[in-house]
């Protein structure tokens, strides 16, 4: 059998449970992972709140996740690039704080040996929403960038392939406790809250090109407006701040997951260039307390199951 978190009704975190299932098989094409780490996200509390429901329905006993590392246990027929017992890193769908996940072989990238399992099990999901979301706004050399939430699981990773890519100047807005981890990622620390326009403009003097909204606070994207000339370099990934991005004109950004894109975040951490911090790991059956701690909002860096 296989153990997974599930829930069969929508609720509070108490509605999760671990269950015993058959571990599922991979079809042809697909690869089965005995999963070592899996990465926790918003989007996972708020898929089980059911506050999405109208956008994504739950399908109960509904599993979720959407990154892991770990070692191939089964291939289905046709996989030839990857083998029993490799070591790997990959995406999925609400399925991955489980002992076992199936996907697509192309969903699986070699894990390095010198990025920890709890590393690469929680890079996926943010890394890659980072990386995407940055491409997405054309960040690149000599650019000033802000970045709302730098402190979380998508904006530390923003702040430093940001960096990583050439930027300029990275302003992350944190509150005081996270300023100096944010200094230590490469940005300039700016509280959030009243005055943030002025704050942010006493560090950026010659103006801002470019930023992402990751708080979905009522202020970051007015803030950002102020400071940020083209709407077209002004972006959300935060669920609450869609409807107001259409109103405002700005970009409503979204993850776009792939095998080239990990596998440069995974070689980025062999190098020592990308760090992925983990506040905190937990087994699958303190899967409540993590999503108190996710939904409370205030997470530095990753949280993460170790399976
Ligand atoms: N569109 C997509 O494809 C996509 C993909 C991934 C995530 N998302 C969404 O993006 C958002 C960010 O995700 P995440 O994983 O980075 O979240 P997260 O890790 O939970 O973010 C936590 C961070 O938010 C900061 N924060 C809290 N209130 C803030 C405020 N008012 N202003 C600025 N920072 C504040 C906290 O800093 P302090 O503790 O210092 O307050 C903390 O470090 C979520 O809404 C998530 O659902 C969307």
């Amino acid at each position: 059998m296989s153990r997974a978190v599930v829930f069969v009704e929508y609720g509070d975190p108490e509605v999760l449970q671990v269950v015993d299932i058959p571990p599922p098989r991979p079809a042809p094409g697909q690869v089965r992972v005995r999963v070592r780490a899996s990465g926790i996200e918003p989007f996972d509390s708020l898929i089980r709140s059911g506050l999405a429901r109208e956008q994504i329905s739950a399908v109960f006993p509904q599993k979720m996740g959407g990154d892991f590392a770990g070692v191939v246990d089964e291939v289905g027929d046709g996989v030839t690039a990857v083998g029993i017992g490799d070591e790997v890193a990959g995406w999925t769908f609400l399925a991955a704080h489980a002992e076992h996940v199936v996907v697509p072989a192309g969903q699986v990238v070699p894990k390095p040996p010198s990025v920890p399992w709890t590393a690469a099990g929680a890079l996926s999901a943010s890394g890659q929403t980072a990386a995407t979301v940055l491409t997405k706004l054309g960040v690149g050399k000599d650019d000033t960038m802000l970045i709302h939430a730098a402190a979380g699981g998508v904006g530390s990773f923003a702040v430093q392939i940001a960096k990583a890519r050439g930027a300029a100047t990275v302003i992350g807005t944190a509150s005081e406790r996270n300023h100096d981890y944010l200094r230590s990622l490469g940005a300039i620390p700016v509280s959030y809250g009243e005055g943030l326009a002025e704050r942010v403009r006493a560090v950026a003097p010659l103006g801002v090109d470019t930023a992402l909204d990751a708080a979905g606070s009522p202020e970051a994207l007015p803030v950002s407006l102020e400071l940020v000339a083209d709407k077209q370099r002004i972006g959300t990934i935060a669920w609450q701040a869609q409807a107001t991005a259409g109103e405002l004109g700005v970009r409503r950004l979204f993850t776009e997951p792939g095998a080239a894109q990990l596998g440069e975040l995974l070689d980025l951490c062999s190098a020592g260039t990308l760090r992925v911090e983990v506040q905190q790991t937990y087994p699958l059956d303190e899967a409540a307390e993590a999503h108190r701690v996710i939904q409370a909002g205030h997470v530095r860096g990753k949280l993460a199951f170790t399976i």
